[in-house]
C-alpha cells in the first residue's frame, strides 16, 4: 500500500452516507478540493464493506478500508466478510473494536481472534481501545491497558508493525465534548507504557496512537500538536467534506 503520511487522518463513515452514489460525489469533490489546493497528503477512509471497491477504483489519495471485520475464516458462514474478502476488492486496513461493534457484543476475546488473523495477513489494523467513563481514583487507565492486553495477547511482536492504536474513550464519541488534550496525552503515555511492556521499545516506537472523539475542523489541529498523537479517527467530521478537507488541511 502506499506509505501513510503522518499526521494519520482517518475517517469513519460508520452506517453513511445513505448510497454509492453520494460516497462516490463525495470522494471525488474531496479531491478535487485536495488536487485544487496542491494537497499531496493522503487520507485513509472506512467506510460501509460494500462501498469499498468503488472507492477503490476512483480515489487517487484515498486509502480505502473496512470498519470492522465480520467474518475471521472463509467457509460456511454466511454474510460474514473475512481479511481475503475485504482485502481482494480494495481494503488496505481494518478497523477493529470499535466501540459501537463491542455494544453489538464484540469482545476483548473476539477481537484479539480476528486481530491476530489481519496482523498476519499483513493488513494494517486500528485497534479502537477507550473507557466508558472516568473515574476519579484512575481506573480508566488500568481498563485500556487491560483492553490492550488482552487484544494483543497472542499477536507476534513482528506482526506489530502492521498495527495502529486508536484511543477513542467511549464518553467522548459521538458527544459534544472530546476529550482534552492532556487527558489524551496521559493516556498516550500509558499506551505507549504498556506497548514497551509487550514488546519492547523498539517495537513499541513503531506503532502509531490515534485520538477520536468529537475531533471538529476546529479541534483537530490541537490534538496533533498537544496531546502526543499521531492522528485522528474521525466520526461525523468525516461525513462532510467541507469539514474532513478542512480537517486533512489543518493536519499538514
Ligand atoms: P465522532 O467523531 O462522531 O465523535 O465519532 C468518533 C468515532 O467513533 C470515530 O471512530
Amino acid at each position: 500500500m502506499s506509505k501513510i503520511s503522518k499526521p494519520i487522518i482517518v475517517g469513519n463513515w460508520k452506517a453513511t452516507p445513505k448510497d454509492l452514489k453520494t460516497a462516490i460525489s463525495f470522494v471525488k469533490d474531496l479531491e478535487k478540493k485536495l488536487s485544487k489546493n496542491k494537497i499531496k497528503k493522503n487520507y485513509l477512509l472506512a467506510v460501509p464493506d460494500v462501498y469499498i471497491n468503488s472507492l477503490f477504483n476512483i480515489s487517487k489519495f484515498g486509502i480505502i478500508g473496512a470498519e470492522n471485520l465480520t467474518g475471521n475464516e472463509e467457509g460456511q458462514t454466511t454474510g460474514l466478510n473475512t481479511p481475503s474478502i475485504i482485502s481482494s476488492v480494495g481494503a488496505k486496513f481494518i478497523i477493529l473494536g470499535h466501540s459501537e461493534v463491542r455494544k453489538r457484543g464484540e469482545t476483548n476475546q473476539s477481537i484479539k481472534e480476528k486481530l491476530t488473523n489481519t496482523l498476519s495477513k499483513n493488513i494494517k489494523t486500528i485497534l479502537c481501545v477507550g473507557e466508558e467513563k472516568r473515574e476519579v481514583n484512575v481506573n480508566y487507565l488500568k481498563f485500556v491497558e487491560d483492553e490492550l492486553k488482552e487484544c494483543l495477547e497472542v499477536s507476534k511482536k513482528e506482526d506489530f508493525k502492521n498495527l495502529i492504536i486508536a484511543y477513542e474513550p467511549v464518553w467522548a464519541i459521538g458527544g459534544i465534548s472530546p476529550a482534552t488534550t492532556n487527558e489524551c496525552f496521559e493516556m498516550v503515555i500509558s499506551i505507549r507504557r504498556t506497548l514497551v511492556e509487550l514488546i519492547g521499545m523498539d517495537n513499541a516506537k513503531k506503532v502509531s496512537i490515534l485520538y477520536g472523539g468529537t475531533v471538529t475542523k476546529e479541534n483537530a489541529h490541537s490534538f496533533i500538536e498537544e496531546a502526543g498523537v499521531d492522528g485522528l479517527l474521525i466520526g461525523r467530521a468525516s461525513q462532510n467534506v467541507d469539514d474532513f478537507y478542512s480537517i486533512i488541511k489543518s493536519c499538514l
